[in-house]
């Protein structure tokens, strides 16, 4: 404990002075040095790139813990290894939370775990976004489980607000053990490459139980939890591209459940055709072409935030603005796997929809998808439950959503991607669309098996009815004249057409039925 009376020859105002003096300090400033030695910023120093300037008010600076255990009752830090706070970005309330490697590691105190929650409240109240800056070695051993009950505290208030206001995590040091609990309920998780890693027990704990030798990079940095499990959203090549990138987020999304997210000025060009989609579906139905050039030739200039950009690419997920509005897109991505629905695009695309759905973002689907992918391996794992997930994610969806089907809309995964029958606004197809229940080879095989079988050059016989089936149903024209369909499309008409359907719905109210809540099959 630093002695109390050390500062007993201060006036009261140079006391004050000095407090603030020792707050900014954190740890020291020998560990300030060796936070920077190894490409890390401070606590403080990321508060300042992420906020504007002269903005953040910090809050509960001079916390000190309340253990004793262990020599604490000599070591103190004001602040607590966590700084605190709220301010705004890019004009807009946000309040944050950044964790202090230099005070014991970071490591989270019952008072470090008050402080958070504290920010929580306020922002519930409030109804403003809550940023976490992550950095730290867990629980604060020291406590014991007051640490533990900080850390379900925290837990319990980020599913309290988790769908009443934006949820942001930022990993940039460790963060292991059951502290990824809480990044993990919130809404997105940006890590930085190489200084952060997230896992629930470390390589020495692998080791000893799976006898796997692993580092904590291939274990649980950032290239492996944004390609190999889908744990973090977004790979930063460092801090301040890291922060560049949660403001840019935060731009797409209204501050709380009860708004909508801020437009950016537009002006109408009064043309907005685009003829490069025109030219962009290959006349094979069966070579690729790559869904984000669609989304390109739709939307504002430079507006796409890709997320989940390295975890199940046959499906691309992302932000964009239409016309200076913020909309979530979901587009079935022919370049990887044909655009095949799997376990994990189910899941990456269906955690995305419901994010939109919560913060009032409309929904706009690029639907070109063969079906679900086959196999044991699939099955066995539950593509099942899994792709059901999606499939919810749309139904319960109440913002405005709407379809264009750009080719291949085949089987079940025409149901599950947006279709009329669960709720979409308006379907548009393009004319190269193919909407059935599977591919014409697929389905003449099956239909007219016996009538190939006889024929004298069954080859010839399977052409003649592939050629029947894919005239007949590959094409949106079925599906236009049922209604299910409200209109094909001209690629070029594409960005028109979706403009004014989305200034149509606008003022959308969708109501499900009163309940508790749904029963996402998890
Ligand atoms: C108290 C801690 C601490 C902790 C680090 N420190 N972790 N103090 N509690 N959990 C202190 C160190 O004593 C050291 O103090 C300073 O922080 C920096 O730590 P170093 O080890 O010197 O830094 P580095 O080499 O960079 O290693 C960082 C680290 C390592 C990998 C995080 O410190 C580490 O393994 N810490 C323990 C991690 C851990 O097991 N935590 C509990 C997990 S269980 P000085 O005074 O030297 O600066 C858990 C459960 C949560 O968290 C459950 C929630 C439900």
């Amino acid at each position: 404990m630093p002695d109390p009376h050390a500062h007993a020859h201060l006036s009261k105002t140079e006391l004050l002075a000095r407090k603030n003096e020792e707050a900014l300090l954190g740890g020291g400033q020998a560990r300030i040095d060796a936070q920077h030695q190894k490409s890390k910023l401070t606590a403080r120093e990321r508060i300042d790139l992420l906020m504007d300037e002269g903005s953040f008010e910090e809050i509960g600076k001079f916390v000190m813990h309340r253990a004793k255990d262990f020599g604490l009752d000599k070591e103190y830090y004001l602040g607590d290894g966590v700084v605190t706070g709220y301010g705004t970005i890019n004009g807009r309330l946000v309040y944050v939370f950044s964790q202090d490697f230099t005070v014991f590691g970071g490591s989270l105190s019952e008072t470090h775990a008050e402080k958070i929650v504290k920010i929580m409240d306020l922002a519930m109240k409030n109804g403003a976004p809550v940023i976490g800056l992550n950095d730290s070695g867990g629980a604060r051993i020291q406590e014991g489980v007051v640490s533990l009950g900080g850390y379900a505290d925290i837990f319990y208030k980020n599913t309290l607000a988790s769908g009443v206001v934006p949820q942001l995590s930022a990993i940039m040091g460790p963060c292991a053990g059951g502290a990824v609990y809480s990044p993990a309920i919130t809404d997105f998780i940006l890590m930085v490459e190489n200084t952060s890693y997230m896992f629930v027990t470390g390589p020495n704990v692998v080791k000893t139980v799976t006898h796997e030798e692993v580092t904590s990079e291939e274990l649980g940095g950032a290239s492996t939890h944004s390609a190999k499990s889908g744990v973090t959203h977004f790979s930063c090549a460092n801090e301040v591209a890291c922060i560049t990138h949660l403001k840019q987020l935060l731009s797409y999304m209204p501050q709380n459940c009860e708004e909508t997210a801020p437009a950016q000025p537009y002006e109408p060009s009064g043309d907005e055709s685009r003829p490069v989609l025109d030219q962009l579906i290959p006349d094979n139905a069966n070579q690729p072409y790559d869904m984000r050039e669609v989304i390109e030739g739709i939307i504002d200039t430079n507006s796409f935030l890709e997320v989940h950009q390295n975890f199940a690419e046959n499906i691309v997920v992302g932000f964009a603005r239409l016309a200076g509005r913020s909309i979530g897109i979901v587009g079935n991505q022919p370049a990887v796997l044909a655009g095949v629905l799997d376990i994990n695009a189910s899941t990456k695309a269906a955690r995305f929809v419901r994010f939109c759905n919560s913060f009032n973002i409309p929904l706009l689907v690029l639907e070109d998808v063969p079906g679900f992918l086959p196999g044991t391996d699939q099955e066995w794992r539950g593509i099942i439950t899994n792709g059901a997930k999606l499939l919810y994610a749309f139904c319960e969806a109440t913002v405005p959503r709407i379809t264009v089907i750009t080719r291949k809309a085949y089987g079940g995964a025409y149901d599950v991607m947006n279709s009329k029958h669960i709720g979409a606004d308006m379907n548009y197809a393009w004319p190269t669309a193919e909407i059935a229940v599977m591919g014409a080879k697929g389905a003449a095989e099956i239909i007219f098996k016996r009538e190939i079988a006889a024929a004298a050059d069954p080859a010839a016989k399977l052409q003649e009815k592939v050629d029947e089936y894919q005239e007949k149903f590959a094409t949106p024209y079925r599906a236009a004249h049922r209604g299910f369909v409200d209109e094909v499309i001209l690629p070029s008409q594409t960005r028109q057409k979706l403009i004014r359907a989305f200034k149509m719905l606008e003022n959308k109210v969708a109501v499900l039925p009163r309940k508790k809540h749904g029963n996402i099959p998890l």
